[in-house]
């Protein structure tokens, strides 16, 4: 029996996957490869390169394999991008998942862990935000995760698809062996860019925004090891195996850092200077996104293994520097 992994050539994916095989699982991996790297799959992953909404090349992946379990991270996941061109974003990441989820109806594949965001909450109520708080996206992306969470919902109660929803804060590092590790194209995500400032692929960092109501003025994120991360799937669906409730899961570590924060951490890491220019604040930051993962902690038995800020920059940073075109050759 096998688990497929949707969207497992991108970022998250990819460590997922790997972790996966290392655990001795047989992996299926979906890929259409628009915004994922070919490069970034386990080789003893098997690679299906197709789109969820093709039904064609779905029915074939069904039928051709046992499938026990799904993991489903085929998104698009650039905030900005979401609201200038919503229905790109409705059409792949919710319309995509309803025809991944009508395939595992037909096939009576009936466990499914989906990668889900902290953009599900918007502007958060509470700090730490708990996973029942209010939520409320101020973008599509988070929008497109909410409004899936919501149809796994009444797809358990009509279909008996158990799942598990993980929602993410932000995402950072690399896999110990530094063969794979985070590369979009165009890259928007803080500590890719400050580490590409750090190489001199860039002259300076852009602070957007230096007048929020934090300490220093800048925007406070919960930044979470991709290796822990992918800790977490499996544990996700190794519950949904054994016959165990899913539900709803913040994945971070519980604690804030700011961009300067960030920053100051990958010039002690680097030993770079990593100049920088305060800009306008960008259109839907949150002045300040903190989890609480206590659930994860508690029901799915998490322990993160890399929760420091340095860690997980000192990881980033071991990629970034052997790969500073990313999987460009
Ligand atoms: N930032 C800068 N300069 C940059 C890039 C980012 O100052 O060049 C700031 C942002 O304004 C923000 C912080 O750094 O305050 C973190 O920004 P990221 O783009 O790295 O991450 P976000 O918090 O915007 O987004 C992350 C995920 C999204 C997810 C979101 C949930 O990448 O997928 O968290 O809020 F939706």
């Amino acid at each position: 029996m096998a688990v497929l992994v949707c969207g497992g050539a991108g970022y998250i994916g990819s460590h997922v996957v790997r972790t996966l095989v290392e655990a001795g699982e047989e992996v299926l991996v979906a890929d259409n490869l628009v915004t994922g790297h070919i490069e970034a799959v386990h080789p003893r992953a098997k690679l299906y390169r197709g789109d969820l909404r093709d039904a064609g090349f779905m029915e074939t992946l069904f039928s051709e394999n046992k499938i026990d379990g799904v993991i489903d991270f085929a998104a698009f996941s650039l905030v900005g991008e979401s609201v200038l061109d919503p229905l790109k974003y409705f059409e792949n990441n919710f319309y995509g998942t309803l025809c991944l989820l009508k395939h595992m109806r037909d096939h009576k594949v009936h466990k499914i862990v989906f990668s889900s965001t902290a953009a599900t909450y918007g502007e958060p109520e509470n700090i730490p935000i708990l996973e029942n708080d209010r939520t409320l996206p101020t973008n599509p992306y988070g929008e497109s995760k909410l409004s899936v969470e919501k149809m796994l919902k009444w797809c358990e109660i009509a279909h008996g698809i158990k799942y598990t929803v993980l929602r993410y804060f932000n995402v950072a590092g690399a896999h110990p062996s530094g063969e794979i590790g985070e590369d979009h194209n165009p890259e928007t995500h803080l500590i890719p860019i400050i580490l590409q400032t750090a190489l001199g692929k860039r002259s300076k960092i852009s602070i957007y925004g230096n007048d929020y109501s934090t300490p220093d003025g800048t925007c406070i994120r919960d930044y979470i090891h991709v290796m822990d991360l992918a800790d977490a799937h499996i544990l996700a669906l190794r519950q949904l195996y054994a016959g165990q409730a899913g539900g709803i899961f913040n994945l971070g570590n519980g604690e804030g850092f700011s961009v300067k924060d960030v920053i100051q951490v990958a010039r002690d890491v680097t030993g770079h200077p990593i100049p920088t220019e305060i800009c306008p604040r960008r259109a839907g930051d949150p002045a300040k996104l903190v989890s609480s993962a206590e659930k994860a902690i508690r029901t799915l038995h998490w322990s993160p293994r890399f929760p420091q800020l340095e860690k997980i920059i000192v990881s980033a940073w071991n990629w970034h520097r052997n790969h500073p075109f990313g999987y460009e050759k």
